[in-house]
């Protein structure tokens, strides 16, 4: 599926992929010689005082603050990275983006483009000027009746928005190429072609998304805000400890649960519980919106909380169904040196990667 082609496309092989997230900037320099694309370069910046200071957090702050906090800390991740090329593909959070699965009866292509218009003015929330608009049959039924229906998803993000990210890489001296919702960018680099009906469960600092995913395209998405950054508070808070404090012993102890992680874990357990009870909610709620949809078979966890010690085989447990890592880096090539660190890279630049795979 593509989104928001009115920006053009990358010219010539080597990109920049871009994932601004709430609290830290992901960047990839991705050259495309040969067959395998080759990740060059990279840069992780996380806004220091995201972690103590709630408030400079990236995305939740106003609009103006956002712009101007965001291409400041863009500008200094360049500055650091040096990359090659300025052409840059950046991602929306899910978060900006309007997501719903409407119904219509089978019809031909032309038809359809005018009755998914007309519905979308109906269903989205705001006038049809200001958003960018995009849709993909993703699937079909027959009623009761034998009338044939198609389902077709429509995402729509605000103009503001898209603004907003123009003026950001503006100020930053990108180029950028075009936007992508996130969800889209990391379902190709985590699913990909593989038809297995697959859940998306992507744990970043601020919010959680979850995205199904069946014959390699997305079906439905939805969010919660149990997220990394409700374990570090539940940390800080239960052992009366800083949140800077709270997201090291986070990061070295996991979830593992046994010894003296014992504690530790019993205080994080009921976070996940709540990120896990939305992928539950989520999987009804997709199944009683696609009556006869295949039944899920496997979750890829996504998002630095991916990295939680641990949290793979709490998630196995309690869902009932094979969960691993997000790897998006094997179908990369990248410096040798690199190694020690790519299993914990691998959830971190999933998004950005994704986005230089169009
Ligand atoms: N080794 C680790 N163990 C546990 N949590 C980790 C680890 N590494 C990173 N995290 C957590 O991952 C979260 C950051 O993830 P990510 O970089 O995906 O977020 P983000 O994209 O900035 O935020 P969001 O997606 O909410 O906008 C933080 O809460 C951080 O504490
Ligand atoms: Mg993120």
């Amino acid at each position: 599926m593509k989104l928001f082609n009115f920006l053009s496309k990358p010219q010539d092989g080597s990109v920049l992929g871009l994932d601004i997230g709430t609290t830290s900037i992901k960047m990839v320099e991705i050259g495309k010689k040969g067959q395998t694309p080759e990740l060059v370069n990279y840069g992780i910046l996380e806004t220091k005082g995201s972690v103590s200071r709630t408030n400079t957090a990236l995305q939740t702050s106003g609009l103006k603050l956002f712009e101007k906090e965001a291409g400041e800390f863009l500008k200094a991740l360049i500055d650091r990275m040096q990359p090659r090329t300025r052409n840059a593909i950046a991602s929306l959070p899910l978060f900006s983006a309007f997501t719903t699965v409407l119904s219509l009866p089978a019809m031909g292509q032309t038809d359809l483009q005018k009755a998914v218009a007309f519905q979308a003015r109906q269903v989205i929330p705001s006038p049809l000027a200001e958003v960018a608009l995009d849709w993909s049959k993703v699937g079909e039924y027959k009623d009761a009746k034998g009338f044939t229906y198609f389902q077709v998803l429509l995402i729509s993000v605000p103009n503001t928005e898209i603004r907003k990210y123009q003026g950001i890489c503006a100020a930053a001296g990108l180029n950028l190429q075009s936007l992508e919702v996130e969800s889209i960018s990391l379902t190709r680099m985590l699913v990909g072609s593989d038809p297995t009906p697959t859940f998306i469960v992507d744990i970043g600092n601020r919010s959680t998304g979850i995205i199904v995913a069946t014959e390699g395209s997305i079906k439905f998405t939805a969010q919660t805000d149990f997220s990394g950054s409700s374990l570090t508070q539940a940390l800080a808070s239960s052992l009366n400890i800083n949140s800077l404090r709270a997201e090291e012993l986070k990061k070295e102890r996991g979830v593992l649960g046994t010894g003296p992680n014992y504690e530790l874990s019993t205080i994080m357990l009921p976070f996940l519980d709540a990120i896990i009870s939305e992928v539950k909610r989520t999987d009804f709620t997709y199944h009683s919106q696609f009556t006869g949809a295949p039944k899920i078979e496997r979750a890829i966890l996504t998002g630095g909380g991916a990295n939680l010690l641990g949290i793979q085989k709490y998630f196995e447990a309690q869902l009932g169904i094979p969960v691993v890592k997000a790897a998006p880096l094997l179908k990369f090539r990248y410096p040798a040196l690199l190694e020690p660190l790519v299993p914990e890279l691998n959830p971190s630049l999933a998004n950005s990667l994704g986005l230089t795979l169009r």
